[in-house]
């Protein structure tokens, strides 16, 4: 199903070697990271704590889930933490080894990679084009009612940038616990949500156990380097599996520091959450109005276009816009989506106009 040249947004060194042009010439609108960076708070204090590495971490990460705890509003002691979101969602495959999967897609390709390396059958639940790739629920729900060892969700969803309310989470987790089915949903983007406490499923932990959230710092606070991710359960089986199976200290002390400061910076995620939610709008408004694109509703800090040029492909667009120094997503190598499709994520606004413009006059 792979493209050859379908580059992923960590790919900038691969995109160096074909296109000749050097990483720091490209604007990554494919990484799906905050243009903000660092947040200037996180940055000064964390500068004076490099001792920390001196040290290992606390074991039990007391200090971090309680700075976590608070941020989500939940029981630090429902919380575990990893080396990124994407150990955790090996981690869901490993501890978890489920035989059958059902993986609402199009969407991000680790959950089908993990569950495949851990000897599992996946099939995908199709979000289809001809719903602008939104969720029906109740048809859903009767996908549901075959048992699945496990049911996978990304919300906000990569690519499609499409959302499912914590009402419609409600329902769903009380439809997979009639087949004993166990939900994992991946909420990397849910903090670019126009209405975050409208689509996240954390409060739903003290009401149901049959599903992990998991969240991380790599997109929103700007820190894919940190690797630092954390995941809420209310499921007492599998945080003990946890405990006794994760790695010791795979979150490192640096990161540590970081998760214990970050959470505090509330001008930096007021920001960021308010320049966000006018892109969001004024990228969808703009495509809405042309004739080459059609957008996709962004509820996260990136953006689906459809071609609608039928002589153009999305290797002919990213090629386009690489030799430009702007990188976007050529979206073939998602399941279902074929070759027109485009995705980008919203970096500085004259970058995002620029963009645009070059997109417009293709
Ligand atoms: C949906 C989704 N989940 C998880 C990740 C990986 O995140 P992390 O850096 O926290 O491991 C990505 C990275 O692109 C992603 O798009």
């Amino acid at each position: 199903m792979k493209k050859q040249n379908a580059f992923h947004g960590s790919d900038l060194e691969r995109v160096e070697a074909t296109y000749g042009i050097s990483k720091d010439q490209i604007i990554n609108f494919a990484a799906n990271v905050n243009p903000f960076g660092l947040s200037p708070f996180l940055k000064k204090e964390l500068a004076t704590r490099v001792d920390v590495i001196t040290r290992y971490p606390d074991r039990d990460y007391k200090a971090l889930r309680t700075s976590i705890g608070n941020y989500c509003h939940t029981n630090p002691d429902h919380i575990v933490v990893g080396n990124g979101s994407t150990e955790l969602i090996a981690m869901m495959a490993q501890f978890i080894k489920p035989k059958s999967a059902l993986i609402l897609g199009p969407t991000y390709s680790e959950y089908e990679r993990e569950i495949g390396l851990n000897g599992g059958n996946v099939d995908y639940y199709e979000l289809k084009e001809s719903d602008n790739f939104c969720l029906q629920l109740n048809d859903f729900k009767e996908a549901l009612r075959t048992h699945y060892d496990l049911i996978v969700i990304c919300n906000p969803n990569n690519p499609t940038s499409g959302a499912i309310s914590t009402a419609e989470m409600d329902e769903i987790f009380t439809e997979a616990k009639k087949q004993n089915s166990f939900v994992m949903v991946d909420e990397t983007y849910v903090e670019f949500a126009p209405d975050m406490e409208q689509i996240t499923c954390v409060p739903l932990t003290v009401k149901h156990d049959n599903f992990i959230c998991l969240r991380g710092v790599s997109k929103f606070y700007a820190a894919p380097g940190l690797r630092l991710g954390y995941a809420v359960t209310g499921n007492k089986d599998l945080l003990e599996t946890i405990h006794r199976k994760q790695n010791p200290w795979s979150v490192n002390s640096f990161a540590e520091a970081a998760g214990i400061l970050m959470y505090q910076d509330t001008d930096f995620q007021n920001a960021t959450k308010e320049f966000m939610h006018a892109e969001q709008t004024r990228c969808y408004d703009t495509f809405a109005k042309s004739h080459k694109f059609k957008p996709y509703k962004a509820n996260a800090n990136f953006i689906l276009l459809k071609i609608l040029d039928k002589e153009l492909t999305s290797a002919d667009v990213f090629e386009a816009c690489i030799k430009k120094g702007l990188m976007i997503r050529d979206c073939s190598s998602f399941p279902f989506l074929g070759d027109r499709f485009v995705r980008f994520c919203f970096m500085k606004a004259e970058d995002n106009t620029r963009l645009m413009e070059t997109l417009l006059h293709l």
